[in-house]
């Protein structure tokens, strides 16, 4: 096996980007990470390693400091791509702190780019999100569907995000895939690396784990006057393995240059929409716990129904996700036991 291709992995030390650093490893690349470390510890680098065999060199630098970003490139000027994760990612406290989410996802992805041009790296892979689609007026949702102005600061970072790059691509010697992820749920099912919610989890698998452990006195489910059959909201939910996995395939596709047009958008999702309630019961049917739970009001910013058309990503990007929702649950269950232990 001949050298491996670097791939900077920016937040690869977070919960979709250690999951990414594995499959890249294992696919015979190889991750130069880069993490702030605000939202994760860097003994997930440890679980990489337990993983993989190989600790991928990792750079604690905040990518709003133009020189650390400058410091990466001149340390590999032999980049292969760009795999883009580091992004504040949550939808209420962007509201509240909005100059923090534009300044923190918008600075580093232009110094990034910068950076990529000058050194010849012209493979870029984005991390965006179902958010951009707000209520689609039609579901599934596939890629032509409008993007709607934003609920949020942090939707509105992802489309700005995806404009920054699509109006670079149209000026310069770069291409870029754009997923477009619907909702990760589960844990490598080593359980060597998983999600690492900071405080009080904002999302639906991790709290619903933690009140499964004990952490929680009650899962609260947001709403069940929806306009969905069971009254709860639903969503698609997609094991972070295979979320994972549609990084190394998107890249790969760059890398062999079978993109058809220089910024590409995938949905990455399963397809199949899942209610909250639907959650909850296939939760005590994988692990035989009860959870207790109360119905309380929705939660302001919640679209009632959201699940992805994945045409595309299978015809086109040839990736289709393979686990089930059983499987993430299972995953996320395993991963709640064993970093309660340890902690
Ligand atoms: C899922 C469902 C809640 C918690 C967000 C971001 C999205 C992406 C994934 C970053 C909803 C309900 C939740 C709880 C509940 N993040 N719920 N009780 O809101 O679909 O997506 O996270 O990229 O961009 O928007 O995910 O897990 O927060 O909620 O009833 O304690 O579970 O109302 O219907 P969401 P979620």
């Amino acid at each position: 096996m001949g050298k491996r291709k670097e791939i900077l992995l920016t937040g690869g030390l977070g919960y979709i980007g250690s999951h990414t650093a594995v499959e890249l490893l294992e696919n015979g690349f190889m991750p130069v990470i880069v993490d702030d470390l605000s939202n994760t510890t860097e003994n997930v680098l440890d679980g990489i390693e337990k993983i993989t065999g190989i600790k991928p060199v990792f750079y604690p630098f905040d990518l709003k400091n133009k020189k650390k970003v400058k410091e990466i490139f001149s340390k590999h000027p032999q980049l292969k791509g760009i795999i883009h994760f580091a992004a504040s990612k949550y939808v209420g406290e962007s509201v509240e702190k909005p100059l923090l989410y534009y300044e923190n996802n918008l600075c580093p992805l232009i110094y990034l780019l910068k950076q990529a041009l000058s050194y010849g790296v012209k493979n870029f892979i984005f991390s965006s999100s179902c958010t951009v689609y707000g209520q689609p007026d039609k579901l599934p949702v596939d890629e032509s569907a409008p993007v709607k102005k934003a609920e949020s600061p942090y939707g509105n970072t992802k489309q700005i995000g995806e404009e920054i790059l699509e109006d670079t691509t149209r000026a310069e010697d770069i291409q870029v895939i754009s997923l477009r992820y619907f909702n990760p749920i589960g844990a490598h099912p080593s359980a060597e690396i998983g999600e690492l919610p900071r405080g009080v989890p904002q999302n639906l698998v991790p709290f619903i784990t933690q009140t499964a452990i004990g952490l929680r006195e009650k899962l609260y489910i947001f709403g069940d006057d929806y306009p969905t059959p069971d009254g709860t909201a639903i969503r698609d939910y997609l094991h972070v393995v295979d979320l994972a996995r549609a990084h190394v395939t998107a890249l790969q596709r760059l890398l062999n240059k079978q993109n058809k047009k220089k910024f590409e958008v995938f949905n990455i999702g399963t397809g199949k929409g899942t209610s909250v309630m639907e959650m909850v019961k296939a939760f005590e049917e994988v692990t035989g716990k009860k959870l207790p739970y109360e119905i309380v009001g929705r939660r302001p910013g919640d679209v009632t129904a959201v699940w992805a058309d994945t045409r595309l990503a299978e015809k086109e990007l040839g990736w289709k996700a393979e686990k089930t929702i059983q499987d993430a649950l299972r995953d996320a269950w395993r991963w709640e036991k064993k970093i309660r232990k340890s902690r």
